[in-house]
Formats: C-alpha cells, sequence, structure tokens
C-alpha cells in the first residue's frame, strides 16, 4: 500500500458521500473502457447549483478514493464550473495516484458528466461543457491511461 499517499487512503479507507441520491435530479453510470469497473453518480440540482452528490461503484480503491475526492469538489458548485472539472484535477487534489490508475479518476469524472448529462436531458437544458459529450462513450477502444482528460 506504500504506493498510494495518506489522503488517498483516508479517502479509500472513509470514503464521503456513498451511495444513492433519493429522488435524485440526475443519474450517471460509466464503466471504464480500461479495466471494466463501474461506477454510479447521483446529484441534486437546485438554481443550477450541485447541491448534493453521491457515488456507488464497483470499482478498485483509486476510484473509490477519486470519486469520494469528485463528490467533495462538485458539491457546491455550479454545473458549469462541475463540468469544467477535469481528472487531472481530481488526482491533484488527492495529492497524486500512480500512473496505472489514473484511469480510475476518469471513472468518476465521467459518471459525474454523465449524471449532468442526464439532467440535462431531463430538464431540457443545454450546457457548453457537455458538447461532444457522449454518456456512452466507452466503447471507443483508447487506451490514454495517464492523460485522458476530459
Ligand atoms: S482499476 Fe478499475 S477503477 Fe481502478
Amino acid at each position: 500500500m506504500a504506493m498510494y499517499n495518506t489522503k488517498v487512503m483516508e479517502h479509500f479507507t472513509n470514503p464521503h458521500n456513498v451511495g444513492e441520491i433519493e429522488n435524485a435530479d440526475g443519474i450517471g453510470t460509466y464503466g471504464s473502457p480500461v479495466c471494466g469497473d463501474m461506477m454510479q453518480i447521483s446529484i441534486k440540482v437546485e438554481d443550477d447549483v450541485i447541491v448534493d452528490a453521491k457515488f456507488k461503484t464497483f470499482g478498485c480503491g483509486s476510484a473509490i478514493a477519486s470519486s469520494s475526492m469528485a463528490t467533495e469538489m462538485i458539491i457546491g458548485k455550479t454545473i458549469d464550473e462541475a463540468l469544467s472539472m477535469t481528472n487531472k484535477q481530481i488526482v491533484d487534489e488527492l495529492g497524486g495516484l500512480p500512473p496505472v490508475k489514473i484511469h480510475c479518476s476518469v471513472l468518476a469524472d465521467h459518471a459525474i458528466k454523465s449524471a449532468i448529462y442526464d439532467y440535462a436531458e431531463k430538464n431540457g437544458k443545454t450546457y457548453a461543457g457537455l458538447e461532444g459529450f457522449d454518456p456512452n462513450a466507452e466503447e471507443d477502444d483508447h487506451h490514454h491511461d495517464i492523460e485522458e482528460e476530459e
């Protein structure tokens, strides 16, 4: 476990925002093309601000730490601010992840965008940050573990 820093271990052993929001305004599920693990994020939105976010995952410890951190980061942010967040910011906020685990942060990042996409679709909204985003894009076979940023 020495490859993980204290902050990652903290979020892994005591993750924040685990679960699913009842009557969520948006739910996004994403499967990693790299490892096949799954992530679900649900969000509650009021006046374009994400007031709550929760996650459930069939993912590894890095995915758990990333989603714990990522949900913390988006709560209180506007949709536009949340959409501009990258997986690199999640990794930086965690104090780093081993290179082979960067894709686990992508899982969190994509699941958040998928949840916002769901919210936007249900409410007939459009956001610049969603342009070109395909929630089902896991089929394409890119394997850019390191630089997979939006
Ligand atoms: S190895 Fe699959 S999310 Fe980390």
